[in-house]
C-alpha cells in the first residue's frame, strides 16, 4: 500500500490553531479509505523561527521538502516581527516558484447553510473557480530605486509575462474549463489601460482559445470583473487571471459566498515533477489569533482538495460532502464559527467535521 509523505507547515497565528483541525479531518478521511500519510510537521515559514534564525526557513529547506507527497500549510506573516514582504518572499513565495507551482486553483462556492451578503443569493448561486497564475506576472522582483532620498527618487517594480509562463496557466484553465458542465472561461484583462503585458495576456488567450472550440470564451476588464462578481456571480464557471488579479478576485469571490474562512487553494505543480501546496486563501488573521475562534474550514477542504491531487478523488468527495452537510445543519445546530454567524470555536467545528467524516454514509 502506498503511504504518502505529507509536510505540515502551520506557519504564524491562525494557521497554528486551523491546522490542528485540518489534520483532524484529513487522517479521519484516511482512515476510512484505507490512505496511509506519514506526516512530518515543520516550524520553519514563521515568525518564531525568524526570530531564532533571522530567517524564514533554513538554507536546506528544498531539499527537505523535496521528498515529500504534498505541503500542507496553513498561513505564514506577522507583521509586528518580520514585515511582510520579508516573510512571504522568504518563504511561500520562495516555494511556489522553486517547486513551480504554477497553477493556483482557488474554487468559490456558496455553501448550502451559509449566508452570502449579496442579496436574494443561495446555494447554486455561486460556484466558480478562480485559475490564478502562481510564479509570474505583477508579483516579480525585477526593478528597484535609484536616486533614492533625492526629490528624483524613483521606483520600479516590472511585471513579468513570458509565453511559456502564460500559457502554461491559460492551458491548465481551458483544460479545466473544458471538464466542467458550463465550459466557460472568463479571462480577466485590463487591456485598456496597462498597454503592453495585458494584450499580450489577451492574445495568448484568443490563441489558447483557439485549441479548445468546445469552451465558451469571453474576457472582462478587471475593474468591470470585479463589480459583476458581486451583482451577478452566477455567471462566472472558471476565472483566469493573472497573479495580482487572481489574488484580489480569490478573495474578493469568497466574500461574496459568505466568508474568506471557508476558502482553498492548491498551489499545483501539474507536471508533478515537485511536491504541490495546499493552504486555505487567507492570512494569519492577527486580528482573530490566540482567540480559538478561526474558521478552520478553508483548512479543511485544503485536505479534500490534497486528497484529489494524491489520486483519492473518492476521499476528497467524501470530506468535501461532510463539511457541506455540517454548515448546511447551520449556526443553530453546528458549532459554526462567528464568521458564520454561530458561536462554536476552531477546535469544536473541526471535530464536527471529522465526526461526520466517520458517520456519513456514501
Ligand atoms: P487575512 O486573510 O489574514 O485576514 C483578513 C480578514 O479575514 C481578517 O479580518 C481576519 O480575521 C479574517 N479571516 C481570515 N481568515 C479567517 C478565518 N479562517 N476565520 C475567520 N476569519 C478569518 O489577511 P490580512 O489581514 O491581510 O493578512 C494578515 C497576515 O497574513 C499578513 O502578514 C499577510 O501578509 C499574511 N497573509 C498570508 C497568506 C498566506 O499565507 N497564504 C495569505 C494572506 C495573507
Ligand atoms: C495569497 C496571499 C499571498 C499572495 C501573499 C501573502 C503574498 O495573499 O496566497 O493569496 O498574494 O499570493
Ligand atoms: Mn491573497
Amino acid at each position: 500500500m502506498t503511504t504518502y509523505r505529507i509536510a505540515v507547515i502551520p506557519g504564524d497565528g491562525i494557521g497554528k490553531e486551523v491546522v490542528p483541525a485540518g489534520l483532524e479531518a484529513l487522517h479521519a478521511t484516511a482512515d476510512r479509505f484505507g490512505i496511509t500519510l506519514d506526516c512530518d510537521e515543520f516550524g520553519f515559514a514563521s515568525a518564531d523561527y525568524w526570530q531564532r534564525h533571522g530567517t524564514m526557513m533554513p538554507a536546506d529547506w528544498e531539499q527537505t521538502l523535496r521528498g515529500y507527497d504534498a505541503i500542507f500549510f496553513g498561513a505564514v506573516g506577522w507583521p509586528d516581527v518580520v514585515p511582510d514582504h520579508v516573510s512571504l518572499w522568504g518563504s511561500l513565495l520562495q516555494m511556489r516558484r522553486t517547486f513551480d507551482q504554477y497553477v493556483n486553483l482557488r474554487p468559490c462556492r456558496l455553501m448550502p447553510g451559509v449566508r452570502s451578503p449579496l442579496a436574494g443569493r443561495g446555494p447554486g448561486d455561486i460556484d466558480f473557480v478562480v485559475v490564478r497564475e502562481n510564479t509570474e506576472g505583477e508579483y516579480s522582483s525585477v526593478g528597484g530605486r535609484v536616486f533614492e532620498g533625492t526629490d528624483r527618487e524613483t521606483v520600479l517594480q516590472e511585471t513579468v509575462m513570458t509565453r511559456i509562463g502564460v500559457d502554461r496557466v491559460l492551458r491548465y484553465a481551458f483544460e479545466h474549463a473544458e471538464r466542467r458542465p458550463a465550459r466557460h472561461l472568463t479571462s480577466a484583462t485590463k487591456s485598456n489601460g496597462i498597454s503592453i503585458s495585458m494584450p499580450y495576456w489577451d492574445e495568448r488567450v484568443a490563441a489558447m482559445g483557439q485549441r479548445f472550440p468546445g469552451v465558451h470564451v469571453d474576457k472582462l476588464h478587471i475593474d468591470a470583473l470585479a463589480a459583476q462578481f458581486v451583482l451577478h456571480p452566477d455567471r462566472f464557471d472558471v476565472v483566469v487571471a493573472s497573479n495580482l488579479f487572481g489574488d484580489i478576485l480569490s478573495d474578493l469571490g469568497p466574500a461574496c459566498a459568505g466568508t474568506l474562512g471557508i476558502a482553498p487553494s492548491a498551489n499545483i505543480n501539474p507536471e508533478r515533477e515537485h511536491p504541490s501546496l495546499f493552504e486555505p486563501v487567507h492570512g494569519s488573521a492577527p486580528d482573530i489569533a490566540g482567540q480559538g475562534i478561526a474558521n478552520p474550514v478553508g483548512q479543511i477542504w485544503c485536505a479534500s482538495m490534497m486528497l484529489d491531487h494524491l489520486g483519492h478523488p473518492d476521499a476528497g468527495a467524501h470530506l468535501l460532502g461532510a463539511i457541506e452537510d455540517v454548515l448546511a445543519a447551520g449556526p443553530g445546530e453546528a458549532p459554526l464559527t462567528p464568521d458564520l454567524h454561530g458561536k462554536g470555536t476552531t477546535v469544536e467545528l473541526g471535530r464536527a467535521i471529522a465526526d461526520r467524516v466517520r458517520e456519513r454514509t456514501g
